[in-house]
């Protein structure tokens, strides 16, 4: 992670290294400030001709905006969302087709799709239309996923003759259960917005042109919060996928414990005895 910003910040032209977004100039995505104190950041995956296939170059630019907004004070909740047609269509098949054992391998193939795994703030998808193979695989990374009424999520990977490769085999079989993701990875068949909320993939569905609103009004809400607090929030829960139950309990008492060396913290419940709104400093 370090190592991988450091080699972004080594190819970001000198006069916008650590000034924000909006010295960058993306080809694939759109980025902006949203929220009425414009501290929600929102990625938009901009490539309608291919209905956001998650080519390597978009995949560089998400990284390269995870990264500003991440830096960036301001900043308390992320959104990625697509168009109403494609959050994505998946990896980019063409740029895969010909790839060989041997490059994917010793390249490491999508290793760089991580990086929005270790982002701080909480990210949220708002999924309209596709998303499929990597592209369900992206809104799975992120921590919350709001689908519009006419969002299908699938992994298709099988019907080209390949697997999931992002995650999608895992963190789908944690979501929604052994026997529907088996079945989705097996078959190829997609499953409608409500089929994946009653499953548990996604937490809320909206009409299509609420969604990206409501996923902002989701992202100003946890932007209010203490950053610190909601980031310490974010790997206790994080903390569940990864550990034993002793392992996590233990995690989330110790964090538990770090908020009491918050400023915030003491804010928080002297607000409460007060009775007045708390004024948290993310200190
Ligand atoms: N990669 C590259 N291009 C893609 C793409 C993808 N994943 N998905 C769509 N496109 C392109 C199409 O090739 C087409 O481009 P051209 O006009 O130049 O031919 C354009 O987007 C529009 O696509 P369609 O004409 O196919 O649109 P449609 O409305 O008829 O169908 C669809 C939509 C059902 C999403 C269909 O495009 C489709 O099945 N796409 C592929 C989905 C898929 O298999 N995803 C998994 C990819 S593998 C992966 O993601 C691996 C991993 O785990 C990381």
């Amino acid at each position: 992670m370090a190592a991988l910003y450091r080699v972004l910040s080594r190819t970001m032209p000198v006069a916008v290294r650590g000034s924000g977004l909006r010295a960058f100039s993306y080809q694939h995505i759109i980025v902006a400030k949203k929220g009425g104190q414009q501290n929600v950041g929102l990625i938009q995956l901009n490539r309608p001709k291919a209905l956001n296939a998650l080519c390597n170059d978009l995949m560089t630019e998400v990284n390269q905006a995870l990264d500003s907004f991440e830096r960036d004070a301001q900043i308390g909740a992320i959104v990625i969302t697509g168009s109403e047609k494609a959050f994505a269509a998946g990896a980019d098949i063409k740029e895969m087709q010909n790839r060989t054992f041997q490059d994917c391998y010793g390249g490491n193939f999508l290793a760089h799709w991580n990086v929005i795994c270790s982002v701080k703030k909480p990210v949220i998808a708002a999924v309209n239309g596709y998303a499929l193979g990597g592209g369900c695989e992206l809104a799975m990374m992120c921590d919350i996923i709001y689908a519009g009424e006419k969002a299908q999520f699938g992994q298709p990977e099988i019907l080209l003759g390949t697997i999931p490769g992002a995650g999608g085999t895992q963190r789908l079989t944690r979501a929604v259960g052994k026997s529907l993701a088996m079945e989705m990875v097996l078959t190829g068949d997609r499953i409608s917005a409500q089929e994946a909320k009653e499953a548990g993939l996604v937490s809320k569905v909206f009409p299509v042109e609420k969604l990206v609103e409501e996923a902002v009004a989701c992202g100003e809400k946890i932007a209010n919060h203490s950053k610190l607090v909601v980031s310490m929030a974010k790997e206790a829960v994080n903390g569940s996928f990864e550990l034993t139950l002793a392992e996590g309990t233990r995690l989330e008492k110790r964090l538990f414990h770090c908020t009491f060396a918050t400023d915030d913290r003491k804010e928080g419940m002297t607000a409460f005895v007060e009775k007045r709104k708390a004024n948290f400093t993310d200190h």
